[in-house]
């Protein structure tokens, strides 16, 4: 091995030294710390979700919802109801009171219809379209004592259609909210 080659070798050295040098106080200076589990570095001093976050999100207005409702679609999803209701002119009452013409009827306002006297107690109001949406929304937190034994809608689009939809089953539909 002459000179030159010798040179050459420890140039060669020197530069890796100096590299892996680098290396190491990069590692220093920029990683001074390191994921207790790798892929796992989540900061734990933070809270993970903020506090807004789980809240429930409030349903827009149902008029604002109704701008966007559908009667067809609402009509699709009423299947759950017919087990309990009729929705054609003339139809009978069955488990529930018949509900051609419901929108904007008094609540309670069938006659012959033997309504809860929780419904009852609210024949001064009718069925406009936030009594509606409330009432499908959750029957028997909307009005505790209801004898409509239905779980609720929970979609609120959804409850716009039907909404839509019951205001059409009448003579005259009556005008709906708008936002
Ligand atoms: C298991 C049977 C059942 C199902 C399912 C059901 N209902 Fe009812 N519904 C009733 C009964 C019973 C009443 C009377 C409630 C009372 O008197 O408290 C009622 C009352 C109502 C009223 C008030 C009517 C009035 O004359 O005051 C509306 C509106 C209504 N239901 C709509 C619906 C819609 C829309 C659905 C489907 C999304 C539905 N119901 C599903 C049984 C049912």
């Amino acid at each position: 091995m002459d000179i030159e080659t010798n040179k050459i070798a420890g140039a060669a050295l020197s530069t890796l030294l100096v590299v892996m040098g680098l290396n190491m106080i990069a590692g220093i200076v920029f990683a001074p710390h390191k994921p207790a589990v790798p892929g796992y570095d989540l900061p734990s001093a933070e809270p993970v979700a903020a506090a807004g976050a789980a809240a429930p999100v409030a349903d827009e207005p149902i008029a604002v919802r109704l701008a966007k409702a559908d009667a067809a679609r609402g009509e699709k999803a009423i299947g759950a109801c017919k087990a309990c209701h009729t929705f054609e002119k003339g139809g009978a009452n069955k488990i529930g009171p018949h509900l051609y013409d419901v929108y904007a009827r008094p609540k309670a306002g069938v006659e012959g219809f033997a309504y809860s006297a929780a419904m009852k107690g609210k024949a001064s109001e009718k069925w406009e379209a936030e009594q509606l949406d409330g009432f499908l929304k959750n029957p028997k937190a909307y009005m505790p004592g209801t004898i409509m034994a239905y779980a609720g809608m929970s979609r609120p689009d959804q409850r716009a259609d039907v909404v839509a939809y019951l205001n059409k089953l009448a003579d005259a539909p009556k005008p709906l909210p708008t936002p």
